[in-house]
């Protein structure tokens, strides 16, 4: 499978420690013993289809007119646990992603836009602009996803291959990954998971579905996305989650697609 050096190569590296971790002890007992029985009865799904409508602009082109104008190179601003190296000892050096941005991006909404300029996500640059038309899309992901609340929604378009790595959100083995394929105009799936524990690599491949919304765990699973010259538009959505909601959504999307999807889902 292309790509399973490398995902074998990283996957061994977070299987072997604990170095990378949210903290448990700032969230309330009943919600991490909800979220530890939710990653036992999920553990085996790699990627899921949601079982919602489609996300999408009215009018696309007017979308990507005022991304054109608007997007920013999304480069690192500061060290993180992944890569604990600030901007004069990095590695990579000037080719490090603090000089060669691998994403274009966006915020959109954002919970409290007075504090979007002094919170605490800014690993990475980021740019807050919305217009009204977000406002549908806004509307949307309020209505089908499983969060209590949505802390940001931003589009991240990837202009380099992106090595698998883990996103600095929550490890649990349900899935906490919400994202939506706005635009692909690959001719095949680019962006993949892997699980860590067991190295098999599944591809997103959202072409033959009814919704263009999914979803994986950031604790079995890494991700990553080949390029291969053509564009994609990702809308990413982090948030405090709903685990009723998040239940109730994920049994409805395992009942909808667990035959329809590209790997055996047993559950
Ligand atoms: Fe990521």
């Amino acid at each position: 499978m292309k790509n399973q050096g490398i995902v074998d190569q990283i996957r061994k590296t977070f299987a072997n420690n604990s170095r990378v971790h949210h903290d448990e002890s700032k969230m309330p007992d009943w919600y991490v013993k909800k979220m530890k029985e939710l990653g036992d009865k999920y553990r085996n799904i790699r990627w899921l289809p949601l079982d919602v409508p489609k996300i999408e602009f009215d009018d696309f082109d007017e979308f990507l007119k005022f991304w054109e104008d608007e997007c920013i190179d999304v480069v690192r601003t500061q060290p993180c646990a992944a890569e604990p190296w600030d901007k004069d000892n990095h590695p990579l050096g000037k080719y490090s992603n603090y000089y060669k941005p691998q994403f274009k991006g966006l915020h959109f909404y954002t919970k409290n836009p007075d504090t979007f300029e002094t919170d605490e996500t800014g690993i990475f640059a980021r740019k807050y602009l919305t217009h009204p038309m977000f406002k549908r899309i806004i509307e949307q992901l309020h209505e089908y996803l499983p969060f209590h609340i949505i802390n940001h929604a931003k589009i991240w378009e990837s202009v380099k291959a992106v090595y698998p790595h883990r996103d600095q959100t929550f490890f649990w083995n349900c899935p906490t990954e919400f994202r939506v394929m706005l635009n692909d105009e690959n001719p095949t799936p680019t962006l993949y998971v892997a699980d860590i524990e067991h190295g098999d690599i599944n591809y997103i491949d959202l072409r033959a579905l009814e919704t263009n919304a999914f979803c994986w765990s950031n604790g079995s699973q890494i991700h990553g996305s080949d390029f291969l010259g053509s564009r994609k538009h990702l809308i990413c959505i982090d948030g405090i989650l709903h685990p009723k909601k998040l239940e109730d959504l994920i049994d409805r999307s395992v009942s909808k697609y667990k035959d329809k999807i590209n790997y055996n889902l047993n559950i």
